[in-house]
Order: C-alpha cells, then structure tokens, then sequence
C-alpha cells in the first residue's frame, strides 16, 4: 500500500542483483512510494543477475559501476541527476562482498590482500560514494543516505569473519560523514542495521541457516525480513526522519536487546540433551 511518502523524490539504489536482494525490494516500495530511481551494480552482476527485469518492471535506467572505482561512481550519480532531471534526495548502500569469506578463509588465517578487497568493497565504497556525491553537490539539502549493517560490527558472530570489521568501519563512516554533510548540507547518513535474510550475499556467510534460526528464536517479533527491512528504508528516506542522522538503526526483531529467549533455551536443551550419557552428565568431546 503506498503512502506517497517519496512523492517528488529521486533516488539511487546500488545493489539489486535479484529478487531476493535488499535493494531489490527497496526499489520496488521506493518506486511505489512515487519517487523515481536508477539502479546500479556491477558490469558482471548486470550481466549475470536478473537487474534488467527490475529495470524494465520499474522503468528505472540501470547504469553500472563498481562501487570500488571512483570514476564509475562519479558516471553514476552525473548520469543519475541527468537521468532524473535534477538532484538526488536518497542513495541506498546495499553492497557486501567477502573473499575470504567466500574462499573459507578463517579469521586466523585471513588472506590480506582479499581483507582490502573486503574492505574496500564493503565499507570504503560508502565513504567513496558520498566523497564523490557531495563533490559533485548532487544531493538536495535534507536528503537521506542509508547503508545496510549487521550487528557483528558490535557483536562477535561465529563464521561472518572480516565482514564484521568492514561493517564496523561502515558504520562508523556513516557517522564521521554524518557530521560533515549535515553540518554543511543537513544531508543525514545512517546505517541500519538489518536481521540475517536469505540473500545471495547472506547464504554465503558460514552456518547461515542455523544463524537465521537462531535469531529469529531470539527475537521477540521474529527476524526482520527484506520486505520489512524494505519499508524501514523508506521511512528513512522520507521527510518524516529529518532529524535522525549519525545513527545505527538496529532492525532485527528485538534481536539486539535480548540476552536469552524462551525458544532459543528450549533449542539450547534439545541439542545439549543428545550429549548426555544414560546418567544425565553431558559428554564433551
Ligand atoms: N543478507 C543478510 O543476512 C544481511 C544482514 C545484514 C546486512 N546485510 C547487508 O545488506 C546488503 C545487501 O546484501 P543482500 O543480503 O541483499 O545480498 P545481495 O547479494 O543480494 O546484495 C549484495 C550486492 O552487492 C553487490 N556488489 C558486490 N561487489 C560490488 C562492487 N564492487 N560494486 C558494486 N556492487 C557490488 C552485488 O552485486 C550484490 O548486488 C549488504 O551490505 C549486506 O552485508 C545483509
């Protein structure tokens, strides 16, 4: 249902690389809330993801780049303010990417040269991002930036390795910029700070679905899924959060807040119950 809450606005939206991405469902409720848009990801995730069918659906030109490469985003958000016919009002940060991750390098053995790449792509492409948008004075006053966080940036979380650190750098761009660009511009820069979803990025994290089940076990009001996380973006887009910048936004269903729950203990007995012997003592190793 929409509110027309980004009637009149324009957006850039990176990251959609199919229809289970973040930004994938950002961009439809963006479009739906009346605000016009252009998507962009990289030549190879052009290619190979299902970008185009939103393009078309949405009647939003797709205009790639790597969001590593400053030259690329300066085409970007040029391109976008050409293509939209004026300045931008709301950019969404929805990209991550880990080879270590990817190639099971643990935390102990990471492989420097990728944790750049993690780095880089996951957390210094943000700073690039704004850097180059605000050189350009391509943002309205008042408009909104948002990247996606995880809470390992707080929270040691088994398997999500160096991406808790670029998440941890993430976000600590969104307030060290936060303050530039608001003092000068009232531009607002946040992170939220989003549950464990079923993405293509979120699959790759190791022991993903026993991480998925366990905080949704934890959390109150269940994980928070795209489509929530999709409206929660908006609302952050919209003239009704001006006065919200600098922040990390948890959006997890309670997740944060708990120590313990009820569902969790119950599957904590259950997987401790098959290592006890016929007396009741837990068996270790
Ligand atoms: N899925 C989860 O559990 C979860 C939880 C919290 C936060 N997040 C964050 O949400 C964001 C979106 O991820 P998603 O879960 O929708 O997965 P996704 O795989 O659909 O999206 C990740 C996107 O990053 C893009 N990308 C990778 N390298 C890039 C580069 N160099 N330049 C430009 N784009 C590049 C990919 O092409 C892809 O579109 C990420 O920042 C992720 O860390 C995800």
């Amino acid at each position: 249902m929409s509110h027309n809450l980004l009637q009149g606005k324009r957006g850039v939206i990176f990251g959609a690389l199919n229809d289970m991405s973040i930004a994938w469902k950002v961009a439809e409720r963006a479009v739906e809330e009346g605000a016009q848009i252009t998507l962009s990801n990289t030549p190879l995730a052009v290619r190979m993801g299902t970008t185009d069918v939103l393009s078309e659906k949405l009647g939003a030109t797709i205009i790639p780049a790597d969001a590593t490469s400053v030259d690329d985003l300066q085409v970007v958000f040029e391109r976008s303010v050409e293509i939209l016919g004026g300045k931008i009002d709301f950019v969404l940060h929805s990209i991550g990417m880990s080879p270590n991750v990817r190639k099971k390098r643990t935390y102990d053995d990471l492989d420097y040269s990728m944790l750049d790449t993690t780095l880089d792509v996951s957390a210094v492409s943000f700073h690039k991002m704004i850097q180059t948008a605000k050189k350009l004075d391509a943002i309205n006053e008042w408009g909104s930036i948002v990247a996606l966080s995880y809470i390992a940036a707080q929270r040691t979380m088994v398997g999500y390795n160096d991406m808790a650190d670029a998440k941890a750098l993430l976000e600590s761009i969104a307030r060290s910029f936060g303050y530039v660009y608001g003092r000068e511009k009232s531009v607002r820069i946040n992170t939220i700070s989003q549950s464990p979803t079923m993405t293509t990025a979120g699959s790759g994290v190791k022991g993903m679905n026993n991480l998925f089940d366990f905080a949704e076990r934890m959390s109150p009001v269940g994980n928070a899924t795209a489509d929530d996380c999709a409206n929660y973006c908006i609302m952050m887009f919209s003239d009704l959060t001006r006065k919200v910048t600098m922040q990390n936004l948890y959006h997890d269903g309670g997740f944060s807040s708990m120590g313990m729950s009820y569902r969790a203990m119950e599957q904590y007995i259950k997987g401790i119950d098959e290592y006890r012997d016929e007396d009741g003592n837990i068996v270790y190793g």
